[in-house]
């Protein structure tokens, strides 16, 4: 398993990628109340920000880890410990609104060695099968994928979920630019994710979308 050693820095999302999710969560579900983030490390920023930013009333995290689990808790946020690829465990997150899917990135979580969207694990092909076709996900689920995603990934991973799911469709393509890193320094305007937004819907069409900075 790909967890992250909680006594080095690890890669978490900056503060610049969380609020740019709010930002669209608020455009594409304006009277958004419940979030869940899956394999949700740290996730201390993304807590307060979609509290502050959009009014959440319900928030959970997953993760593999028991001391993140621990440490999330510990500073009062709701966590769950278990594995994102067990239908058990996931059938309890389907009443959220949205659900951030974050898996590792990089080999031991580092934010460096970054790894090809097809080449994660848990991997994104596993995890939509289990939340859209064996669980009937109905809302909208943000699929965090490596900066080097390519269109032909998104389209590839959209291929797969509407064999099963012919309701669902890719709605967004988000490159997310940040000057800033998970621990809060300062860099150059960087690409950090790409994410693939999918919700229940007919038009073909994909948005692609660039944010830079908030
Ligand atoms: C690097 S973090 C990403 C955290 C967060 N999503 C973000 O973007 O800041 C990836 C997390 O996935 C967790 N993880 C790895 N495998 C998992 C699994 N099978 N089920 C749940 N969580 C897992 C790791 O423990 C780690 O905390």
């Amino acid at each position: 398993m790909n967890l992250p050693d909680i006594r080095h820095p690890f890669a978490r999302t900056n503060i610049q990628t969380i609020r740019q999710r709010a930002g669209l969560l608020r455009e594409l579900l304006p009277s958004i109340s419940s979030i869940a983030e899956i394999c949700c490390g740290d996730c201390r920023a993304q807590y307060d920000i979609y509290h502050s930013e959009l009014g959440m009333q319900r928030f959970r995290g997953l993760d593999l880890s028991p001391e993140i689990v621990e440490f999330n808790r510990s500073r009062g946020i709701p966590c769950d410990y278990g594995n994102a690829l067990n239908g058990t465990v996931m059938q309890s997150f389907l009443d959220f609104e949205a659900i951030f899917f974050g898996p590792p990135l990089s080999l031991e979580c580092d934010g460096h060695r970054l790894i090809a969207f097809r080449d994660v694990v848990l991997g994104f092909l596993p995890f939509t099968n289990l939340l859209l076709n064996e669980l009937s996900y109905p809302g909208l689920l943000v699929l965090i994928g490596p900066r080097s995603t390519t269109p032909g990934d998104a389209q590839w991973i959209e291929y797969q979920v509407r064999k099963a799911r012919p309701d669902y469709r890719l709605r967004l393509i988000h490159h997310s630019y940040a000057a800033i890193t998970g621990l809060g320094e300062v860099t150059e305007l960087r690409l950090k994710y790409v994410e693939l937004w999918f919700q229940v819907g007919q038009d073909p069409q994909w948005e692609v979308r660039e944010s830079k900075g908030t």
